[in-house]
């Protein structure tokens, strides 16, 4: 039987995975600055994390939702203290697409209405109602074209405002910063007219924290920077170092009954101790400050490099604009330099989402590279 054939893929096998580093078939070492994809928060195989997997795997691994899984508490319990998103109420699922499906479907539940607005150069996931609300038409099928979505320019209150006064809509969903879009982020002026905008038309916030969140950007969730409150956050990637797990917090008015959202595999037992782990990794080892401090080193090592334009993002959810397109270079730096990167829908952009544990030796590493190749 042959995969169907979706991925164009590098010639690399990993086989092994430590911390910041990835191992090939041949025993090649690559320096990871892309983290699967933003998936890697604690490092590749943390022993913690493997402890917490292994023994949790001896003990029960899933059963179905139908029954008490004390687990699913201590996660929620953490999380509050992790991210002081206090009393909000936590539904877990599997994926990143999951979780905005699960999102927009409770906003939509919650108001009555159907229709979403979205952003130019979104992406919400590839499923029903993500894949609608994602600004891509190439992978919107026919069967998701019916779902009612406006994309509206980041930035633009006016013409979210103009959407709103409709009554229509069910759910604003917003990256705070954009992912493969190209780490956009607008001011907090607008978040926060944004979010009154939601509260004023009685329509649901969803932020999207798929990749942003869990510590990515040096705060737990990267709209904590422009102090708003949105009515459902959205997470995944980073919330399983790997494991798959997502899930979204519930702002408490909106209210929960039987059946209004299940899943099988959601929540079970192995990605509960999971993502439990993850926690207490990111706690104990202080990888938000050092998010912080890698990112503001990065920073000011990158800026002295010729041909780079401009940084983006936050945190380590970074991107560097050279002055023209980064596909070659993007392929010498994992060839030549053992270095994995990301690329973005802006062909000049390199995308750097390490995992959060990554050192300045690290970084020089990377700027040595860009040297050489500059
Ligand atoms: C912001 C954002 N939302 C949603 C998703 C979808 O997540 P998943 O691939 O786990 O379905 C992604 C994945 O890249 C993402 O970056």
């Amino acid at each position: 039987m042959s995969l169907f054939n979706v991925y164009p893929l590098f010639n690399i096998t990993p086989v092994n995975a430590k911390d910041v580093y990835v191992y090939d078939d041949k025993n090649t070492q690559y320096l990871d600055l892309y983290g699967g994809h933003a998936v890697i928060s604690i490092g590749h195989s943390h022993p913690e994390y493997n402890t917490a997997i292994r023994n949790q795997l001896n003990k029960i691994a899933f059963y179905s939702n139908s029954i008490k899984n004390p687990l699913q508490v201590a996660l929620a319990s953490k999380l509050t203290k992790a991210s002081n998103c206090n009393n909000y109420q936590l539904f877990l699922c599997n994926s990143g697409a999951e979780a905005n499906e699960n999102a927009l479907k409770l906003a939509s539940f919650h108001t009555g209405n159907k229709k979403v607005i979205s952003f130019k150069n979104s992406f919400h996931g590839r499923t029903s109602a993500a894949v609608a609300a994602t600004d891509n038409s190439k992978i919107i099928a026919p069967i998701n074209a019916q779902q009612e979505v406006e994309f509206i320019k980041l930035g633009d209150l006016i013409a979210v405002e103009k959407a709103l006064q409709k009554n229509n809509v069910c759910a604003v969903i917003i990256e705070i910063i954009q992912g493969i879009g190209g780490l956009e982020e607008s001011t907090t002026v607008f978040y926060q007219g944004l979010d009154k905008l939601c509260k004023k038309y009685k329509t649901l916030f969803i932020a999207d924290e798929v990749q942003s969140g869990f510590g990515r950007t040096g705060d737990f969730f990267a709209f904590q920077k422009h102090k708003i409150t949105p009515d459902i956050i959205s997470m995944a990637k980073g919330m399983g170092n790997g494991f798959p797990i997502g899930g979204i917090l519930i702002h408490p008015t909106i209210k929960a009954s039987f059946g209004l959202l299940g899943t099988t595999f959601g929540g079970n037992h192995l990605a509960c101790a999971a993502s439990t782990a993850v926690l207490k990794v990111l706690e104990t080892e202080n990888l938000l400050e050092n998010t912080k401090e890698i990112a503001a080193y990065f920073t000011k090592k990158i800026k002295s490099l010729p041909k780079v334009k401009t940084i983006k993002g936050r945190g380590l959810m970074l991107g560097v604009e050279f002055e023209f397109p980064i596909a070659e270079l993007r392929k010498k730096l994992i060839f030549e330099y053992n270095i994995f990167t990301g690329s973005a829908k802006n062909p000049n952009l390199l995308r750097i989402l390490p995992p959060l544990t990554i050192q300045k030796k690290h970084i020089d590493l990377f700027i040595d590279a860009l040297e050489k190749e500059l």
